[in-house]
Order: C-alpha cells, then structure tokens, then sequence
C-alpha cells in the first residue's frame, strides 16, 4: 500500500503530479476554451446568476478556499468570502439568493463543515460540495458539487488534497469567468498552463534533497515564520499549520507585510522565516518584507524562482521551484512546505502520519 514510501504523508507529497491530472481529467475544454464539470447540477442561468460566493471549510481545505477567493475575484469577478465552517455555523449572515455556498472538504464528513452545509441549505440556499470521499455525507448532501479524484489521503496532514482542491478552484473559476468577462484567448492560457501543471510539479519534487539540507538545519528551532503575499498569503499558512501539526513545532503564518504591525518583535536568531517569494506583481514588495526580516537578525529561508540572485544574495537558504503563473503559484509552493515539514518532523522523531491529539477526520464539533 505505501508502494516503497517510508509514510504515506511521503507517498501522498509524491503522488501529487498524478492527482492533478486526475482532478483535470475530461474537465478542461478547448473548443469553448473552458472548464466543465459533471455534478454542479445548475443551469447556465443559475450560474451566470451567481454574484457573491461563499467559501466555507476547516484546516487546509479553509486556506484552500482562501486561494479560491483570490482566484475568483481576479479570474471571475466575483465576490467571495471564506468562513471557517465552525464559525459560520453560528452565524447569522444576511444571504441573499444569487449567493451560492461552497463547502470544501477532503474527507466529506468534518462536523463543523456538515453543519455549516445543513444551515445553509436549510437556509435554501444553493450549497455545492467541492470533496474528495465519494458517497461521502457532505458529498451526499450538498445540491452538487465537484469531487478531487486524488485518491484516498491517509496521512493526518492533508497534502495531495491542498493541491488538488486549488486545482479545482482554478478551473471553477475559469468557467465561472467564461461566463462573464473571460476572453477565449484568456481561457485558453489558462488550460494550457493548468496542463503543464503535472511536469512543473514533478520538477518541484527534485527540490526533496535541499529541502533534507534545510531541515536538518532548522529541526531544532521552537519558532518558525511562514511569509508571502497575495496567492501566496495562504500558501504561507498551510505551510505553517503543516510544520505545526507533524513537527510540534509553532510556526504561524502571515501576509509578508503584517509582520511590522507586531509579530516582527518575535524576530530573533533563532526563529527562521520561510519566504515565498518567487517572481511576480508583488516580488518588490515582498524582497523590502525580506530585508526587514534580515536586518533583525532572522535566517531566512527563500522560496523562490530557478536562479534569481537578487533572493539568493539575501536568503540565507534557497529553495528554488519553477515558474508558473501567479494563480498556480499556491500550488508549487506548497510542495517544499510539505517536504520541510515532513522532513523536520522526521528529524524530531514525530509520528508523521498520526500526529499526537488528531485524527483525520474530525467529526467532533
Ligand atoms: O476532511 P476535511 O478537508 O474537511 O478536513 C479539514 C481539516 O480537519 C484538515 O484539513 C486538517 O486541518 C488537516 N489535518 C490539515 O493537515
């Protein structure tokens, strides 16, 4: 079953180029230069109707839906927010009929998502499932949805399934902007770099032997900061929450720039920042975040494009992947921080697979 991986946390890292051509498989449509999906169970009318979009989720799949709110608005125009399931639930919101609910969840049985689904439908409202267990209570009662096709995931710490939930929030809001201000010639540059997807993520794995360096580096340290922007802001938090639940280590994530508004005072020589910083709209942004971070005294560890020397001559460490479009960038990213964290919780002598106090789905509330 582990087919040769020491933990399924490894195999699932590894497994990731072929779940998300599966998650893409029969999906994506250069004819109308689009994505299609078999279970949304809406009409195109409901669907062009649709002008606010809520997102709502627990743990990984609630930074998930963080990347999908990015990519809806800048893909689709719509308005999204995202709510943490255990919230949301006791909430009140004013909803109105042209909002549709998303619940994104890789086991289709986390209570707090489940409840937060059952409000919203009793609600009436239209609830979609994005999911990864078939036949699966959430799958079952959302009014539709998408499933991930990633395969089961048995490793406590969610991997393939960050990756693959992004990859459908990608194409939903390709086709929800194909219904709205999309070109086809943007549609198109769309599909095309979502294929190449699989191979960049194959490159990215190559990255598993500098990664070991790093972690053997840092395994010892009680604090780490995970920093980026923009897509990447939630690409910082997953990779937080991953070092934190299989290393025991605390490590908190946050938009790069956050840090001079208190957590910077954390800042020491022993508490190492993780940049994401590869090429993109805010890379100037995020480099002045980086000097700041450096000229306290904090090891920095570089997320960053294949040869850039301007990162390389500040990063105490490097951590180079391969260049991809910013919408896709969350995706690539989060292979180094799940490396890093399997990496260092190996070195620390954690359970990677069943980290203490957790358990993989949880249907408590
Ligand atoms: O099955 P779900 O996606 O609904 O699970 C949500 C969270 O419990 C889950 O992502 C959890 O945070 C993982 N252990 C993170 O690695």
């Amino acid at each position: 079953e582990l087919n040769g991986f020491p933990h399924y946390m490894l195999k699932e890292i590894y497994e990731q180029p072929e779940t998300l051509a599966n998650a893409m498989r029969g999906r994506l449509d250069d004819s109308d230069s689009t994505a299609h999906f078999g279970g949304l169970n809406l009409t195109s009318q409901q669907l062009r109707q649709i002008d606010r979009v809520i997102m709502t989720a627990c743990g990984t799949s609630y930074h998930a839906g963080m990347v999908g709110e990015y990519l809806f608005e800048e893909l689709a125009r719509i308005p999204v927010e995202v709510e943490y399931a255990s919230e949301l639930r006791y909430r009140n919101p004013p909803i109105d009929r042209s909002t549709v609910m998303f619940a994104i969840t890789q086991s289709g049985e986390t209570a707090d998502t489940l409840a937060a689904l059952r409000e919203s439908k009793r609600m009436g409202h239209t609830t979609l499932a994005i999911c990864n267990t078939v036949g699966s209570s959430i799958a079952r009662e959302a009014d539709g949805g998408v499933y991930l096709h990633a395969g089961p995931e048995i490793g406590v710490a969610s991997t393939k399934a960050f990756t693959s939930q992004s990859c459908v929030l990608t194409m939903l809001a390709l086709y929800l902007g194909r219904t709205r201000h999309l070109s086809s010639v943007q549609g198109q540059a769309i599909i095309d770099n979502l294929r190449q997807l699989p191979e960049k993520v194959r490159q990215t794995l190559g990255c598993h032997e500098r990664v070991k360096g790093i972690a053997a580096k840092y395994a010892h340290v009680r604090n780490v900061l995970y920093l980026g922007r923009q897509y990447l802001y939630p690409a910082a938090l997953e990779g937080a929450l991953k070092l934190k639940e299989i290393s025991y280590i605390h490590a908190e994530g946050y938009p790069a720039a956050e840090m001079k508004h208190g957590p910077i005072a954390l800042v020491d020589a022993d508490t190492p920042s993780v940049f994401l910083v590869p090429r993109g709209s805010v890379f100037d942004k995020v480099m002045s975040n980086m000097q700041e971070i450096k000229a306290r005294g904090g090891p920095v560890i570089a997320v960053c494009s294949p040869d850039d020397e301007e990162v390389a001559s500040i990063a105490d460490d490097i951590i180079p992947i391969p260049d991809v479009p910013e919408y896709l960038q969350p995706i690539i990213a989060a292979i180094p921080l799940q490396l890093l964290a399997y990496e260092i919780a190996l070195l620390r002598g954690c359970d990677v697979d069943k980290p203490r106090n957790l358990a993989k789905s949880v249907t408590v509330e």
